[in-house]
């Protein structure tokens, strides 16, 4: 009789834990750049869905007031695999111990029905990682300076990648769209000193 409260409540955490994040874990970084992927197992019993936050016991890695960073709400739990959009002011600094957290809700996030084993955020190289780090999202990236001089695009990327970065992509853009300009100059002008020599 004493003991079927807490049967019930083993039972209860039983199923509140089924959900098992699979990646990221030990062996599956984060890079800190672009979208990144979350997979997991549940069965039938579990919520129908969950917030995701990524946290770290050092909380000088991530700084808010809960020491939780909220990644996406509503995620449906029949999916298995989800994507994970950067905070607005980026993936932390690199380092080790990130966890991430299937929590109740935006609004419950201590009620945690699962937790990811310690990961790494690992910093994505800044040159190479356009091809390799995340190929489906950033497919279209590479073309897109090498056609548009604009560089929006590429300004973007600096500043997710260094966050000091911003400045000096345009200056390079802007050198590089130079060039041009001074060649079509300098030709214009040898026409003129041609066509003066050839008047004199
Ligand atoms: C927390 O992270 C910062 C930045 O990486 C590091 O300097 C500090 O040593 C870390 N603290 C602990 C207790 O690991
Ligand atoms: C989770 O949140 C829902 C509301 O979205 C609430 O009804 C439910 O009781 C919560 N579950 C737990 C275990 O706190």
């Amino acid at each position: 009789m004493m003991f079927s409260p807490l049967a019930a409540l083993a039972v209860f955490v039983a199923c509140a834990s089924a959900i098992t994040i699979t990646s990221p874990g030990a062996s599956q970084s984060w890079t800190n750049n672009g979208e990144q992927t979350i997979t997991w197992t549940a069965v039938q019993t579990d919520p129908q869905n969950f917030a995701i936050t990524l946290t770290n016991t050092n909380t000088t890695l991530i700084p808010t007031v809960d020491n939780n960073q909220v990644l996406k709400a509503l995620v449906d739990t029949s999916t298995g695999t989800t994507t994970v959009s950067p905070p607005a002011s980026g993936w932390p600094s690199p380092g080790g111990s990130y966890r991430v957290n299937f929590c109740n809700s935006t609004e419950d996030l201590s009620t945690i029905y699962a937790q990811s084993d310690p990961f790494n955020i690992v910093a994505a190289a800044v040159q190479s990682d356009s091809s390799t780090a995340t190929s489906q999202t950033l497919a279209s990236t590479p073309t897109t300076p090498a056609t548009t001089p604009t560089g929006s695009a590429t300004v973007t990327d600096a500043g997710d990648a260094s966050g000091s970065g911003s400045s000096s992509a345009p200056a390079s853009t802007g050198s590089s769209a130079a060039p041009p300009a001074l060649g079509i100059h300098t030709g214009f002008v040898s026409v003129l000193v041609v066509l003066g020599a050839f008047l004199a």
